[in-house]
């Protein structure tokens, strides 16, 4: 009897959707189901999700993928989970409810308890253990929301009856039926309470927020065989080998698995990742010290920078604006000009994240004259997204002391030419756009697939990257400096709008 082909599935559980893929051995994606999910906006600032509809999401598409293509449960030799990431979530030991809704990363409401933390002097010693900065994105201050302002939480968590999660360890809960409550450390070093040099549970941070030690998740490292799928959520127990936050996902979906390798995923924000290797490099110039993946014992440090408004500013011409119907059409705009003719775009829409990290700067479009038209306005967007993510390379850059050889690329606007050549001629290096630019699942699914056998080693992944396309330097270095010079200028006033 000739054995029957098996696949390696991977969940990725992000902002807006809940999706699965999975993935031949040559890592192509034969069937994919997605399900988008709501978004609780009940507050100004506040971002919520349901976990039980991140679940039931989640659920539905493992069940929608199997079914696309015919295959029995049984022919998954992995699942490999990917997740956005920071996003909180609480739930009862005993019941497996939650306790509260999700508060996912973009939420804002513990800015202030934030601004006192670094007041009271904290941030030095918060930075030097996790390689975060003080800010309400991270997990930590969720946590502490959640245990000081909903009933009786803090009391059950003091008696070890509350579990605390981000995404990855509450889809791991449900699809074993609460028998495993742990995470990756990736993850976890996006929680504010990791100290990711000694790689274990800080306890002097759970002492400054007020945290008890009972909550947290085992952290586990990114590929190894944690557990299987319970009875009765698929018809066979299938083996969970991978777990990965989805910005590092992509950077090993990308192969970047050299130190000064670079991936930036398009999306609606860009989140830029550099491999620094096996030891953390520190930054000067904001950006973030992560956990890349560990492997064995092997673990993988990155810098991290994120633009909060990527293809969000395209989105936002498109539907707010109405100044074009597709974002694809902005390509086609922005090739009718022979330049920019003097116009650009700050998308500060939400502030601006890193290098800056300024919460007051506002957006404003620059050097419009009676001439300026609909092919400007989408130019100087696009141009906007390459300059932003310019401005966190060159950072990472100094930080890391290297120069980038090239960079690898995915997300939706990853596909526009234009913008992709436009990044290459401010980099001064090569940018690279894989054929399946499903990269953070593919990650994911290369953790298990490894974990499992499924793959034999790395170097058999490295194989399975193929370029779609590469763009080179074409444009003169002084014109593009002299554009940044603009650009440079137009930030500043930006941040400058609120006093
Ligand atoms: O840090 C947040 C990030 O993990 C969210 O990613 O792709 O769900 O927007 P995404």
């Amino acid at each position: 009897m000739t054995q029957e082909k098996q696949y390696i599935m991977a969940l990725d559980q992000g902002t807006t959707s809940s999706r699965a893929i999975i993935f031949d051995h040559g890592g192509k994606p034969i069937a994919i189901a997605q399900k988008d999910f709501k978004q609780h906006f009940p507050k100004s600032g506040w971002v919520e999700h349901d976990p039980a509809e991140i679940w039931s999401s989640q659920a539905s598409v493992i069940l929608e993928a199997i079914a696309k293509v015919e295959i029995k449960p049984k022919q998954l030799a992995a699942i490999g989970i990917t997740n956005q990431r920071e996003t909180t979530i609480m739930w009862d030991r005993d019941t497996g409810k939650p306790v509260y809704k999700a508060i996912v990363w973009q939420d804002r409401r513990t800015s202030s308890y934030c601004h006192q933390l670094k007041k009271q002097g904290h941030e030095e010693m918060v930075t030097k253990k996790t390689g975060l900065i003080i800010d309400s994105y991270f997990s930590a201050t969720k946590i502490k929301w959640i245990l000081d302002n909903v009933d009786g939480v803090r009391e059950k968590a003091e008696q070890g009856k509350i579990c605390f999660g981000t995404v990855d360890s509450w889809l791991i809960w449900k699809l074993t039926r609460g028998q495993e409550h742990i995470t990756d450390i990736t993850n976890a070093s996006r929680t504010m309470l990791y100290n990711i040099h000694e790689q274990q549970w800080d306890e002097e941070l759970l002492e400054l927020m007020d945290i008890p030690r009972s909550i947290l998740p085992e952290v586990k490292s990114s590929s190894e065989q944690y557990c299987t799928t319970a009875g009765d959520v698929l018809s066979a127990k299938i083996p969970i080998a991978g777990i990965a936050g989805d910005q590092q996902a992509a950077l090993f979906g990308q192969r970047c698995t050299s130190p000064g390798m670079a991936k930036t995923t398009y999306g609606t924000g860009c989140f830029l990742v550099m491999n620094t290797g096996s030891s953390p490099v520190s930054s000067e110039n904001k950006l973030l010290t992560t956990i890349a993946w560990k492997i064995g014992d092997e673990v993988t440090y990155a810098l991290e920078g994120s633009v909060f408004i990527g293809g969000a500013a395209i989105q936002w011409l498109r539907d707010g604006l109405e100044i074009f119907n597709h974002a694809k059409d902005t390509e086609k705009l922005a090739t009718s000009l022979d330049g920019n003719e003097g116009v650009y775009f700050v998308p500060a829409l939400t502030g601006l994240g890193a290098p800056h990290w300024n919460q007051e700067a506002r957006g404003a479009f620059f050097g419009i004259t009676r001439g300026t038209t609909q092919a400007h306005f989408a130019r100087a967007a696009l141009e906007a997204i390459a300059y932003q993510v310019y401005d966190v390379l060159h950072a990472m850059e100094k930080d890391a002391g290297d120069k980038t050889l090239e960079m690898r690329v995915d997300g939706g606007a990853s596909a526009n030419d234009f913008l992709m050549q436009f990044q290459a001629d401010l980099i001064r290096s090569k940018v690279r756009r894989p054929k399946i630019t499903e990269t953070t699942a593919l990650g994911a699914a290369y953790l298990a697939g490894l974990a499992v056998g499924y793959w034999k080693s790395t170097e058999e992944l490295h194989d399975l990257w193929e370029e779609d396309a590469s763009f080179e330097p074409k444009s003169e270095e002084k014109e593009m400096k002299d554009k940044l010079h603009f650009w440079h200028k137009a930030v500043k006033r930006s941040m400058d709008w609120v006093e």
